[in-house]
């Protein structure tokens, strides 16, 4: 059974502008220009129970637009959304009870104090036992690796402690629907490399349905099988993510470290060279081909060592938007 399903989703923001200055002031008083906004346009699709689902797009694609009404924050200017049998927009508390939504960029942490503090608050707004909380605050602290840093206050704690924190106390509920906006943003590799594979072992280990936002391929190359892919309000694609390369990107990467010199005409005719600094070279070759032509290649060269890769995600996800925006 679908966990999230989006139908035909539309949300427009009304934006009223103010020419600058007292005659500014003066004429909106009688006709406010406004202008409209369609940050979601028309979108529809729908996740099944405990699945992670990646959700990327450019800056201003509609991801956090869509994230909102999904969570209730927002009420669509149209479409239906239903949430684990709920409409969001109600925010009935049964409903606020099985979700969580986790912004990179925002924070509910109290500033002066211990994150444990928060915690205790969020235990009491959930209505948790003392059992239930120990249990799942242990689960989390495991899981994140955070014992000792609970009592400390959180303006003392590193960004990625923080983030770790928020986590946590967006957790304690035991949501089995998550939205996760850019939950690694600022963070170094090593702490986003520790958020990912939380993220992975929560959605195992408690089959909770998925949704997460990352500029950082990286996250949705290891997180998510599907990703839905969002431009200026609209679904570019759902799908497998290997699949979209597949069909965006067909062709490989053959990385080869040369004995001794060879001219660079001699690759030309194999493939495009997308790198010659000896001893390196880089051919970018079409994905069916890729074995005979490495084969070729170390047939008829002084390999050392040869190396066929996918195409980069990061460079297919941008070649799609590009073509997109021509
Ligand atoms: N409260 C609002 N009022 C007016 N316009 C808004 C509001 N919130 C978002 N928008 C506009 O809606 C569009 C989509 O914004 P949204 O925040 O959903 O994008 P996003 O995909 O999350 O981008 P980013 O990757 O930068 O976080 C943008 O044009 C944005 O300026
Ligand atoms: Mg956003």
């Amino acid at each position: 059974m679908a966990v999230i399903e989006v139908k035909n989703l539309t949300k427009i923001f009304t934006v009223y502008q103010k020419e600058p200055g007292i005659l500014g002031t003066f004429k909106s008083l009688f006709g406010r220009k406004y202008e409209e906004i369609k940050a979601v346009d028309n979108i529809s699709f729908s996740i099944e129970e405990g699945e992670l689902v990646g959700f990327i797009g450019p800056n201003g694609a509609g991801k956090t637009t869509t994230l909102k009404c999904l969570s209730g924050l927002l009420y669509p200017t149209g479409g239906v959304i239903n949430v684990l049998g709920f409409q969001p927009w109600r925010r009935k508390a049964d409903f606020l009870k099985k979700i969580a939504f986790v912004m990179g960029q925002k924070n509910q942490l109290w500033w002066d104090l211990p994150p444990m503090e928060t915690f205790v608050l969020n235990k009491e707004i959930y209505g948790l036992s003392d059992e239930k909380f120990k249990k799942v605050l242990g689960d989390l602290v495991d899981l994140l690796d955070l014992s000792d840093l609970l009592k400390v206050p959180v303006k003392k704690l590193s960004l990625g402690q923080r983030m770790k924190c928020e986590l946590i106390a967006s957790l304690l509920h035991s949501p089995q629907v998550l939205y996760l906006d850019e939950p690694t943003i600022g963070l170094d590799v090593v702490m986003q490399k520790k958020l990912r594979d939380f993220i992975r072992d929560y959605n195992h280990k408690y089959k909770a349905t998925i949704m997460l936002t990352s500029h950082y391929m990286a996250d949705v190359e290891a997180l998510a099988r599907r990703v839905i892919i969002i431009n200026r309000g609209r679904i570019l694609f759902d799908g497998d993510l290997t699949s979209l390369i597949k069909k965006h990107a067909p062709y490989k990467l053959i990385t080869l470290v040369l004995k001794e010199q060879v001219a660079r005409q001699k690759f030309e005719k194999l493939g495009k060279i997308k790198k010659f600094s000896y001893p390196e070279v880089v051919l970018k070759v079409e994905s069916h081909l890729s074995n005979k032509i490495a084969a070729k290649i170390l047939e008829n060269f002084p390999v050392d060592d040869l190396n066929i890769e996918d195409a980069d995600i990061e460079e297919v996800i941008r070649e799609i938007f590009q073509s997109q925006n021509e």
